[in-house]
């Protein structure tokens, strides 16, 4: 973490407080720190501590500037390494989702170009309300990446989820990041990635498709282009908003799912998150199918696009991960899925669960690995899951066993 340098947004919130142990632990590690104090911020938070902390006047005001008086809300953002906001109020999520510019710390924010990472901190009725998960949602599309909120007793007495994740939790994400980016700085990766279901028709308004979202496949195009990866997504039919930074090919049968993805090879790494249909329709319908015509589909079986790739021996992709949608003995045929796909990992989640997989924000997986290693996430956000495989894969590409 040496010499990285941290922009600290303060929000006005009642854990605002802790930004002040979390500022402590940054400078300990040799972090440069700036602040910008929100005016609700400074009901809880005095610019004398935030100076004493960091050695600079906290920046308050879009027209009054400090004594840095060079700096203004772009030079400000393209100073930072890191843009954190703490904490994260739902009326703040609410203004960035907007995309207003009312002071210096949305100004500087909507002109950044920087990682910004929020932390939310909430009354539970608050972070649930679906006024703040739709602004959640937005804020997710639009890349910003969220630390918490955590379960627990709030300042209000009440319990539930919308805590603010603890300064050392906090800690622990923007060292995780920094790591991930310092390690793959000079490897110049190529990814794709696969996602979402494909549709097999049997004429031009009918086809054969299933449940899948496509949004833990998003989720890891967007952890990888995070950490400096050149991505490409491959996805099949969604409602999911296009990723920034991440090139995205739509497309609809499995057959232009794999057309595609053998032209982008080759790649440092593949992903394929894909529902991909096994089978396609013999010779579908050029118009549509009256009822009183039909008889019956003769059905094909479609090639393995995961299998194409991890077999093309002159192409092989230095890391091969596939997915297993299983509704029984998860382990055992996850096992075998690995093995006769000669993946380098497998990430096997339980379809039939409710609650998790398809559709859902949320997943619970198991990952296998070559080398036998199994590791079991319990149920949490497809945002988190994806960076868990992305973590495996930094492990296997330097070898460095320390990123978890
Ligand atoms: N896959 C693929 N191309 C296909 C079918 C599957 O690339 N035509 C990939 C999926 O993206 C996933 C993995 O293979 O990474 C496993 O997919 P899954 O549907 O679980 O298994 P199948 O191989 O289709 O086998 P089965 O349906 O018999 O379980």
């Amino acid at each position: 973490m040496k010499n990285k340098k941290i922009l600290i947004v303060i929000g006005g919130g009642i854990s605002a407080y802790k930004a002040l142990d979390l500022i402590r632990l940054l400078k300990r590690n040799d972090c440069e720190i700036k602040t910008v104090l929100t005016k609700s911020g400074k009901e809880f938070v005095t610019p004398l501590s935030l100076t004493s902390l960091t050695n600079s006047k906290p920046f308050e005001n879009i027209f009054d500037v400090n004594s840095e008086s060079e700096i203004d809300h772009i030079s400000l953002s393209r100073w930072a390494d890191l843009i954190l906001v703490i904490p994260t109020t739902a009326n703040f999520m609410s203004k960035l989702s907007l995309g207003k510019a009312e002071d210096l710390a949305t100004t500087m924010i909507l002109a950044s170009n920087k990682n910004i990472f929020l932390v939310p901190a909430m009354n539970v009725r608050m972070w649930l309300h679906p006024a703040t998960q739709k602004n959640y949602q937005i804020l997710s599309d639009y890349g910003y990446e969220f630390i918490g909120p955590t379960n627990g007793e709030m300042a209000c007495g009440e319990y539930g989820q919308g805590k603010m994740s603890s300064p050392r939790q906090i800690f622990s994400e923007i060292k995780k990041y920094f790591l991930n980016k310092d390690i793959l700085k000079n490897k110049k990766l190529k990814a794709l990635v696969t996602t979402g279901p494909t549709r097999e028709y049997v004429d031009p308004v009918r086809f054969i498709s299933n449940e899948s979202s496509g949004k833990q496949g998003y989720e890891i195009a967007k952890a990888l282009s995070r950490i400096g990866v050149n991505t490409t997504l491959v996805s099949g039919p969604t409602s999911l908003s296009k990723l920034k930074d991440v090139k995205t090919i739509n497309v609809l049968t499995a057959k232009e799912m794999f057309e595609t993805t053998k032209k982008l090879l080759p790649v440092d790494i593949a992903i394929c998150a894909a529902a991909v249909s096994d089978f396609r329709i013999n010779s579908p319908s050029k118009s549509k199918i009256k009822k009183d015509n039909f008889k019956s589909f003769k059905l094909l079986k479609n090639i393995d696009i995961l299998e194409y790739i991890s077999k093309n021996n002159r192409q092989r992709p230095q890391i091969v991960v596939g997915f297993a949608a299983e509704t029984e003995n998860l382990l055992k045929n996850s096992e075998n899925k690995l093995k006769k796909k000669q993946c380098d990992i497998l990430v096997a989640n339980n379809v039939s669960e409710k609650n998790v997989g398809f559709n859902s924000d949320y997943n619970k997986v198991i990952i296998l690995e070559k080398n036998g290693s199994i590791t079991k996430i319990k149920k949490n956000k497809k945002s988190f899951i994806a960076n868990k495989i992305i973590n495996k894969i930094i492990n296997k590409l330097t070898k460095n066993k320390n990123v978890n």
